[in-house]
């Protein structure tokens, strides 16, 4: 790829052993930084990382024009470098900026920030199986005026951190009937910053009575499945794959699309459509097996151990034999160029 960014370098690597780091704590030596202003993005580049200087009235801090990517890059088999569907995360990256009044970074910027940020700290991207390189893209709102208005300015930058097991444990999930994170033409659908603000204070209330995560429900019956957390949900009941569709008010996930695309492909029924907590309810009381998971980057496929409904809780399986595994494992060997990459879903160098 031709370079059209100035790229500066820090003196000395703070790099150590990844493995000891948790999720999202320690940024590599760099990060990309470009601003928007009198219409045009101006001044790509790539720098050590350091603090930003913003002025209190900047409007990001006050109205929540702030929009975020979350993608991941892996060591192939062969040791070449691979960002897994960076095509799709701009894409979704775009439209979360659309919802949000806020310019649009083209392709050929957002590719390139990520690219040439990746290979300067490649040496940060965990070798081990189980380890990748997390790739935060986001935009901020930084004209200074405390006004309510679009803002006129803006920072598009993107950072990164190793990652690995995002959780050590099956989670223990609960329906939520009382809070919502999302309503329809609200900006469920948009990786917007206020959607994750929103939602601390019920899954910290969840956290308390022993659940590690929520199963949202709409918002006008609270009973509807919606999402959870930062991953789509997903079931396996009656040898079909359902998963809730994408109606405006759940966020797009390139997990979800991976996974539904690999399983169509394998030959097994998949439904996106409306799923109950009831209909749920029903198949564990009639005995059968459900095999429950939360799809997202950065978990990739969390297994769901249980789910409490209205107080009684359900155990979901979890053999080894559980479709979740099969499908996490094809994933697995199509990032790591062990499988054909029938999509073109990896973009290597
Ligand atoms: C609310 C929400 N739902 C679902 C997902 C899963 O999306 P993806 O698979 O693109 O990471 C995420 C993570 O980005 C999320 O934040």
């Amino acid at each position: 790829m031709e370079q059209t960014i100035s790229i500066s370098r820090q003196n000395e690597s703070k790099l150590t052993d990844t493995r000891t780091l948790p999720f999202g704590k320690i940024p590599t030596d760099h990060m990309f930084i470009a601003r928007y202003a009198d219409g045009q993005w101006n001044d790509p580049k790539i720098v050590p990382f350091h603090e930003l200087t913003l002025s209190p009235m900047a409007l990001c801090l006050h109205y929540g024009q702030t929009v975020f990517e979350g993608l991941k890059a892996y060591v192939m088999a062969d040791g070449k470098i691979n960002i897994f569907r960076i095509d799709k995360h701009q894409e979704r990256f775009n439209r979360s900026l659309a919802r949000m009044c806020m310019p649009a970074v083209p392709k050929n910027l957002f590719v390139e920030a990520i690219h040439f940020l990746v290979q300067t700290d490649s040496d940060w991207v965990p070798r081990d199986d189980d380890g990748s390189l997390y790739i935060r893209p986001f935009m901020i709102a930084t004209e200074n005026r405390i006004g309510v208005k679009i803002s006129d300015e803006y920072l598009f930058m993107v950072l990164c951190s190793p990652t690995y097991a995002y959780y050590d444990h099956p989670l223990k999930v609960k329906i939520e009937t009382d809070f919502v994170r999302a309503s329809e033409g609200g900006t469920g659908e948009a990786k917007c910053g206020g959607n994750y603000g929103a939602s601390f204070f019920p899954a910290q209330k969840a956290k308390e009575e022993g659940f590690d995560q929520i199963l949202w429900t709409d918002c006008k019956n609270h009973e509807f499945i919606e999402e959870s957390g930062t991953m789509n949900a997903m079931f396996f009941v009656d040898n079909v794959l359902v998963t809730p569709p994408l109606g405006g008010s759940i966020l797009s996930g390139v997990t979800r699309d991976s996974i539904l695309t690999l399983a169509r492909e394998n030959g097994m029924k998949v439904e996106e459509r409306a799923i109950s907590y009831k209909e749920l309810q029903r198949a564990f009381e009639e005995g059968k097996t459900v095999e429950a998971f939360g799809a997202g980057t950065a978990a990739v496929v969390a297994p769901i151990e249980s789910i409490s409904i209205a107080g009684t809780v359900y155990n979901c399986y979890l053999g080894e034999d559980a479709v979740m595994f099969k499908i996490k494992k094809q994933l697995y060997d199509i990032r790591k160029g062990l499988l054909p990459d029938n999509h073109k879903w990896n973009y290597i160098f």
